[in-house]
């Protein structure tokens, strides 16, 4: 991503070499000002203030399927306004076929875009309206 195209990145991952691998990453990029990143559980980490974009790349397959529309909807209460959700992973399996079509199911699907022949989807998603505003009115955590 141009580096001009956004102010902070913070990255969350349950393993210390993912995350090791990333600070590498980012510091020989020279983004050090810019992308932060802690070692956590996604199932349990609690976001601190509200977000433009809440990216799930290629994690959501790592957890029961229940689990997955608890997650997105407890991190969708982290979202600015119009802030969205994008869903990127594999669908070679059907087990990760059905978690996104419960996702679909479930959110309102901005934009949906496949690659690699059709084996990776990456999904941009908001709360159903109703849900919005209900954030809207002040039931942000
Ligand atoms: C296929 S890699 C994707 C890495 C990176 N997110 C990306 O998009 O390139 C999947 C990552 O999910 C992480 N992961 C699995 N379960 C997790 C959890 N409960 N909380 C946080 N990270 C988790 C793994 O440690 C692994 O680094």
């Amino acid at each position: 991503m141009n580096t001009a195209a956004y102010d902070a990145y913070i990255g969350v991952d349950i393993s210390d070499v993912a995350i090791e691998k990333a600070i590498r990453r980012t510091t020989e990029n020279h983004r050090t000002d810019k992308n932060h990143y802690f070692q956590g559980d996604i199932l349990s980490c609690v976001p601190k203030g509200l977000y433009d974009v809440i990216l799930f790349g290629d994690s959501i397959y790592y957890f029961r399927s229940q689990r997955v529309a608890e997650t997105l909807t407890r991190y969708s209460k982290y979202l600015k306004q119009d802030g969205v959700l994008i869903v990127r992973s594999w669908v070679t399996h059907h087990r990760s076929r059905a978690i996104v079509r419960n996702i679909e199911r479930d959110f309102d699907v901005v934009e949906k875009h496949l690659y690699h022949e059709s084996q990776i989807v990456v999904i941009v998603l908001q709360p159903p309206a109703g849900r919005r505003a209900a954030l809207v009115e002040g039931a942000h955590p």
